[in-house]
This record gives C-alpha cells, sequence and structure tokens, in this order.
C-alpha cells in the first residue's frame, strides 16, 4: 500500500485474479516522473519501464546501447510518480545473458535501487537458469516471447515471428517453462493472432500482446507511439490515440512568432 494514498495497488495477485475472471489488462510504457503520473492516474494497470527507453528517449536505433544505470534512472523517477500500477523494468541488454549470478545482481540493483516492483526479460528456456535464480530471490519476472528487440542482430528485421510451424513450437515450449517455472505473466510480441491465442489458453499466467491480436489477457503499447509523439514507425497493429508531434510542433511554431512579434509576454503575464 502506497503511504501517499489509499489507492489500492496492483500487485502480481491482481494481474492473475483478471486473467481468472476475464478482466483485461491494460499496460503502457512510461520513462519518466510526469508522464507516468498522467499513466497511472489514468488507470493503467502495469507500467513498464521498457528498454524502448533507448529508442524513445535517447533515440538509438535499436534497444542495445541503454545500460542498467540508465533503467535504474528512468526507473526511479516512474516510481516516484506511481500510486497503482505495478511497475515492471525491463532488464537491459548486457545486463543478464552473461549467467545467472549477473541476472540476479543487476535484478537486486533495479529493485533496491528504483523501488520498481518486477523485472522483465527477453528470452525462454535458453534463460531458465536466470530467472529461476532471480525468482528465488523473491523478484517477479515478466516473460517475453516472439519479437525480441534484444536480438536483433540475430534476426535480422521486425517481422512478425513465430509464422512458421518450428518456431511457433519452440515458442508454446518456451511459453510453457515461463509459466511453470513462475513467471507472473508473459509479454507477447507481435506473433500471429492464432497462436497468441493458443498460447493465452495454454498457460496459467497472463499474457500481454503488443501486434498479438485480441485473444490475449492484455496490451501493452509504447506509450509515445500511442500517444503520436512518433511519427516514423507505423507498424499495423498501433492505434494512435493523439497526433501529439504535430500539436506541439504548432504549439512551439505560435510561440516562436510570438516572441519574435514581442506579443509574448503581455502585460498580464509579467509582474
Ligand atoms: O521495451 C518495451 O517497450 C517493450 C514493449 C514493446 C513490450 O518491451
Amino acid at each position: 500500500m502506497s503511504v501517499h494514498s489509499n489507492t489500492k495497488r496492483v500487485t502480481t495477485q491482481t494481474l492473475q485474479e483478471m486473467k481468472m475472471k476475464g478482466e483485461k489488462i491494460a499496460m503502457l510504457t512510461s520513462y519518466d516522473y510526469s508522464m507516468a503520473r498522467i499513466v497511472d492516474d489514468a488507470g493503467v494497470d502495469v507500467i513498464l519501464v521498457g528498454d524502448s527507453a533507448s529508442n524513445v528517449m535517447a533515440g538509438h536505433e535499436t534497444t542495445l546501447p541503454i545500460t542498467l544505470d540508465q533503467m535504474i534512472y528512468h526507473a526511479a523517477s516512474v516510481v516516484r510518480a506511481v500510486n497503482r500500477a505495478l511497475v515492471v523494468v525491463d532488464l537491459p541488454f548486457g545486463a543478464y545473458q552473461g549467467n545467472s549470478k549477473e541476472a540476479l545482481t543487476s535484478s537486486i540493483r533495479i529493485m533496491k535501487e528504483s523501488g520498481a516492483h518486477a523485472v522483465k526479460m527477453e528470452g525462454g528456456a535458453e534463460i531458465r537458469e536466470s530467472i529461476e535464480r532471480i525468482l528465488s530471490a523473491g523478484i517477479p519476472v515478466m516473460g517475453h516471447l516472439g519479437l525480441t528487440p534484444q536480438s536483433i542482430y540475430k534476426f535480422g528485421t521486425y517481422t512478425v515471428r513465430a509464422k512458421e510451424e518450428a518456431e511457433a513450437e519452440r515458442l508454446l515450449s518456451d511459453a510453457a517453462v515461463l509459466n511453470d517455472i513462475g513467471c507472473f505473466g508473459i509479454v507477447l510480441e507481435k506473433i500471429p493472432a492464432k497462436l497468441a491465442a493458443k498460447v493465452t489458453s495454454g498457460v496459467d499466467v497472463p499474457t500481454i500482446g503488443i501486434g498479438a491480436g485480441a485473444d490475449v489477457d492484455g496490451q501493452v503499447l509504447v506509450v509515445h507511439d500511442m500517444i503520436g509523439l512518433t511519427r516514423e514507425f507505423s507498424p499495423r497493429f498501433l492505434r494512435r490515440y493523439l497526433h501529439l508531434y504535430e500539436d506541439i510542433k504548432a504549439a512551439v511554431g505560435q510561440y516562436v512568432t510570438d516572441v519574435r512579434s514581442a506579443d509574448f509576454p503581455n502585460e498580464k503575464e509579467q509582474y
């Protein structure tokens, strides 16, 4: 329970209950205090401090460059804003692939230094030992299967994953592993809707889709994409609720005009 309010916090158990009751889970990314406040206040259940911060906050082409220290900085800013949502933080590339001890050390740093509630990791059976070690320390872990952007140089493209039977079978078996070892949820990114539905009915824990159709337990989007702060990224699965790039550009353009014409500040806007 938050020390700041009487709001009932979302926990991993809440998400499990939501799946059992058939209530859909709303998840969205945030990387800073101001945005996280709005996202939490609007009723989002899970806030993901995604390593997509590498793209939308820092302007990198991939998620690979972002560091553990940078993720902790973003996560701590988000945690300070949140009263209700469960805050999940991505373990960044290079912070867990080495061995399970490194994975645990990185997760402990995230939990201790940011105050977040859980971590997320990309991968299936190949990272089983690391996930188990993190779970044994009492840290909740969310899995992530399908398109795993930290492996972009292995796959070469950001196209839909697991369209072929062999890859689909591997994904189903990875989902079963994550479920059985105790992950509290699984993100399914950019896979066929039918496969996502099959994963969802085959596991006990909630699945959260991004480009994985409607038959999953919840949805996640990158907040900068859904409010239109980014323009270039326009995959089929993205629904834009605002067009803030254009709106902010128009507002800033008006400010420039007002300053140059000495319209701003006027008499009421000074002391
Ligand atoms: O980093 C991120 O934003 C993510 C979501 C796309 C699921 O992992």
